[in-house]
């Protein structure tokens, strides 16, 4: 792992990730699996001070320039990993580490033959259980209905989760007052988006995951 002292960013694409050491003060974490721009990680961060924020990006171009648009915003509660989420998820973030983990339109790899690289299948979702505290959410957000279905699916064969109602999206007072950059994409095109939250049931749900 290393650390770039002059942006957020940090470089986890050999799998290595200090999770403690990622900030220097304790509070308690959300996790988002694709940051992609950064827009999440920059909104969440300015509205909630409090809350550490942790985007795991797998594009170096992406993490690169988000960590270095936190950097020009002053933003000390956020952290940009680049690496690769299903791996470090599994491997370095430790059980019940966060309160809450952001998956936004995940890349829905249309083609058959490259399924097998979404992000969302079983193991995943077993490993979004164990990092999550009691009554953690998981929230979601696609443009891609079949991929929404297959996700529903997925969280309701899970004895971890249960299903609430997901928050109405927000009336953005400037352009860049979006939960992320595919949302303002998407929303300013018109097409649905699927939106869903689970919350993580408390105590033990189901076998402990396999790295
Ligand atoms: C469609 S984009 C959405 C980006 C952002 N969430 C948004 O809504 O604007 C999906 C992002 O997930 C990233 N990604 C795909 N697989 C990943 C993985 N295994 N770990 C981390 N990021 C991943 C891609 O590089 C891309 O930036």
């Amino acid at each position: 792992m290393m650390t770039d002292p002059t942006t957020p960013l940090v470089e986890a694409i050999d799998g290595q990730l200090d999770w403690d050491g990622l900030f220097e003060t304790e509070a308690e974490r959300e996790l988002e699996v694709g940051s992609g721009k950064g827009l999440f990680l920059l909104n969440a961060g300015q509205r909630h001070p409090e809350v550490q924020f942790v985007g795991i990006e797998l594009s170096r171009k992406y993490a690169r320039r988000s960590a270095e648009r936190l950097a020009r915003n002053g933003l000390k509660n956020v952290r940009v990993v680049w690496g690769d989420a299903r791996r470090l998820i599994a491997l370095q973030v430790p059980d019940r580490a966060v309160r809450a983990v952001h998956v936004y339109f995940p890349d829905p790899w249309w083609k058959k033959r490259h399924r097998k690289r979404r992000i969302f299948d079983a193991g995943f979702v077993k490993q979004v259980a164990r990092v999550l505290k009691d009554q953690g959410r998981l929230e979601i957000a696609t443009d891609v209905e079949s991929y929404f279905e297959e996700i529903r699916e997925l969280l309701r064969s899970d004895a971890c989760f249960e299903e609430r109602p997901a928050d109405d999206p927000l009336q953005p007072q400037h352009d860049l007052d979006y939960l992320t950059h595919f949302e303002r994409k998407y929303r300013i095109e018109g097409r649905p988006i699927y939106r869903a939250r689970y919350v993580r049931r408390s105590g033990p749900c189901s076998e402990e995951p396999q790295p």
